[in-house]
C-alpha cells in the first residue's frame, strides 16, 4: 500500500500552495482518498520537486518572516521541549515499525533468493529459465535499493522532518485541515488557519472550545480553571485552547460555518497604537482583553464607540486569525468628529466595540482564483479578506489590484509587496489613482487569463464600485462571483436602494 499524505500535507513538501495542488489534482484527474494523495502521484504530478533545497522549510520560513499576517510568528517558531520530545518519541515508533517491515522483507527475499537457486538445477527447462529470471530480478532489486535514491524515500524522510515543526488536524465532521505550528495550541492553529473553531475566552475558563480527539495524541501546554469530567476524560475531550497536537490528529469540533453562526459580541478594548500610514490615512491597532477576543470573519465591520459617545461602524482591517489584535483604517477628516476624538485621543483610551455585522466574505469552500480590488478607504475590508485567503490558502491564486493616491513605499504598500514576493500564487498591483471603473476593468481583465472564471471582490466608493461592477459583468463575470463592500467616503458601508 503506497503512503498517502494529506493533501495540505503534500502541498507544503511540493512546495505549491493547496490550492495549486487542489487545482493540478483537477486538471490531470489524479485519484484522492477521502482527501489523501499518494506520495507517487505526488512525485508524478510534480517531478521536480527539489529535494536539494528544503522548499518545506524555506517556504515556512520566508512566508513566516515577510508575509503571513500572524502576529506571533517569530517567537513561536519551534515547539516547546517536551512536545519535541514527546513528538521524538512518536517518531520513533514509526522508525521501529518501517526497521522492523524492512529487515523482516530483507530476510524474505534473501530465502526466496535462496529457495529459487536450489531449483536452478531442476530438469525442468522452463522452470530453471523462471527461476533465473526471478533470481536476476530480486537481486537486481536489492541491488537498486542499495545504491539508487528512491524519491519515495525522500518524501518519507522530509514529511518526517515537517512533523516535528507542524503535525495536521483534520476536523470531523467538516473535513477542514490546518497544521498546528510551533508553540501553538489546538484553537490558535486552527484560527491561524482560518477556521471558525468555537470558543469563548481561549484562556482555559469557559469550556466553549471543547473538541473530543478521535485519533492521534495530544498534551496539555497550560493549565485551565474549566474542570472536565472523568467521563470526558475517558471520551476524549479536552480544550483546545490549552492543549497542542503531539501527533497527527483528528477532532470533532464545532464551527462556524456562516456568520449567523458568529455570537453578537460587546467587548470593551484598548486602543494601543495609532500610525499614520499615507497622508490622511491612519491604521488604528486596538486590543481586546485577553480573555475576550473577537469572533468575526473577514470583511465583517464593528460598531465602535467611544468614551464620549461618538460612534461609527467600521470594517475590520485584519485577518480573523487573531481575535485579540485588531486593526481598522481610520481616515483623519475635517469635520469628522469621530476620527479627530480617536486620533488625538490619550495612550490606552477605550472603546467599545460591538459585532460582527456585514456579509461582504470570502467564499472559503471555492478554489477558483480570486481577484481582490481595493478602491480607496476600501482596503480595509480587502485587506481582511486577502489575509485570510492567504491563511486558507483554498484558492489556486491570489491577485490584488488598489486604486489609490497612497505614495509608494508606504507601510501597507511594503505588505502587499511582501505578500507578492514570498507568495508563488499572489500577485500585487497598483492602478492609477483616479482610473475609470471601466478602464480598471479592462486592465484587470488584461492582467489576469480568463477573468471570467474568478471570484471577484471589489470594496470601494459606492458609484464607482456599482460601474465597475457593470463592467465586470459585461466581460463576462458571473454576478454571483462577484462580492462588493459599497462605502462612503468616510468608510461607512451603504446599502443599496432595495437592497
Ligand atoms: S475558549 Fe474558554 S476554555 Fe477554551
Amino acid at each position: 500500500m503506497s503512503q498517502l499524505l494529506s493533501l495540505s500535507r503534500a502541498a507544503r513538501l511540493a512546495g505549491v500552495s493547496r490550492g495549486e495542488l487542489q487545482a493540478t489534482i483537477r486538471e490531470r484527474d489524479i485519484q484522492t482518498f477521502e482527501g489523501e494523495i499518494a506520495v507517487e502521484d505526488l512525485l508524478k504530478a510534480y517531478p521536480a520537486i527539489d529535494m536539494e533545497h528544503d522548499p518545506v522549510l524555506e517556504r515556512l520560513a520566508s512566508i513566516k518572516a515577510a508575509a503571513k499576517p500572524k502576529s506571533r510568528y517569530s517567537d513561536h517558531w519551534l515547539p516547546e521541549p517536551e512536545v519535541l520530545m514527546a513528538r521524538l518519541e512518536e517518531f520513533q515508533h514509526v522508525l521501529t515499525r518501517t526497521k522492523a517491515t524492512l529487515n523482516n522483507m530483507e530476510q524474505l527475499l534473501a530465502e526466496v533468493t535462496a529457495s529459487l537457486e536450489t531449483v536452478v538445477d531442476s530438469d525442468d527447462q522452463r522452470l530453471r529459465e523462471t527461476v533465473l529470471h526471478l533470481s536476476g530480478r530480486l537481486r537486481q532489486s536489492l541491488q537498486k535499493s542499495q545504491t539508487q535514491t528512491d524519491r519515495r524515500a525522500e518524501i518519507f524522510s522530509r514529511d518526517a522532518m515537517l512533523r516535528f515543526i507542524a503535525v495536521s488536524a483534520r476536523i470531523q465532521p467538516s473535513g477542514h485541515e490546518f497544521f498546528v505550528e510551533g508553540k501553538d495550541s489546538l484553537l490558535d492553529a486552527a484560527l491561524r488557519a482560518g477556521l471558525h473553531l468555537d470558543y469563548g475566552c481561549a484562556s482555559g475558563n469557559c469550556g466553549a472550545c471543547k473538541v473530543r480527539v478521535l485519533k492521534g495524541k495530544v498534551r496539555k501546554i497550560r493549565a485551565h480553571d474549566f474542570v472536565l469530567s472523568a467521563l470526558e476524560k475517558e471520551q476524549g475531550y479536552c480544550l483546545a485552547c490549552s492543549n497542542t497536537a503531539v501527533s497527527d490528529v483528528v477532532i470533532e469540533a464545532t464551527e462556524a460555518l456562516t456568520a449567523v453562526d458568529l455570537p453578537q459580541q460587546e467587548i470593551r478594548c484598548v486602543v494601543r497604537n495609532k500610525e499614520a500610514v499615507s497622508d490622511g490615512l491612519n491604521l488604528v491597532h486596538v486590543q481586546t482583553p485577553r480573555t475576550q477576543t473577537l469572533r468575526f470573519m473577514a470583511g465583517q465591520r464593528v460598531a465602535m464607540t467611544l468614551e464620549d459617545g461618538k460612534r461609527r461602524e467600521l470594517a475590520v482591517a485584519s485577518c480573523p486569525c487573531d481575535g485579540r489584535n485588531l486593526q481598522f483604517l481610520l481616515r483623519s477628516g475635517i469635520g469628522d468628529g469621530f476620527a479627530q476624538t480617536l486620533l488625538a485621543g490619550r495612550h490606552g483610551q477605550t472603546l467599545l466595540i460591538e459585532g460582527p455585522r456585514g456579509d461582504f466574505l470570502l467564499e472559503e469552500e471555492a478554489t477558483e482564483p480570486a481577484v481582490f480590488v481595493a478602491v480607496g478607504d476600501g482596503l480595509a475590508s480587502i485587506k481582511s479578506l486577502v489575509e485570510h485567503a492567504i491563511a486558507i490558502d483554498n484558492a489556486a491564486a491570489l491577485y490584488l489590484f488598489r486604486i489609490d493616491d497612497a505614495p509608494a513605499g508606504g507601510q501597507l504598500d511594503n505588505l502587499c509587496r511582501a505578500w507578492n514576493d514570498a507568495l508563488d500564487n499572489f500577485s500585487y498591483r497598483r492602478l492609477a489613482p483616479g482610473v475609470e471603473p471601466a478602464e480598471a476593468a479592462r486592465l484587470i481583465a488584461d492582467a489576469v487569463m480568463d477573468l471570467a472564471s474568478h471570484r471577484l471582490y471589489v470594496a470601494g466608493t459606492a458609484t464607482w464600485l456599482d460601474d465597475f461592477v457593470e463592467q465586470a459583468v459585461r466581460l463576462c463575470v458571473p454576478a454571483e462571483n462577484i462580492r462588493s463592500d459599497r462605502i462612503d467616503a468616510a468608510g461607512v458601508r451603504c446599502i443599496r436602494a432595495g437592497a
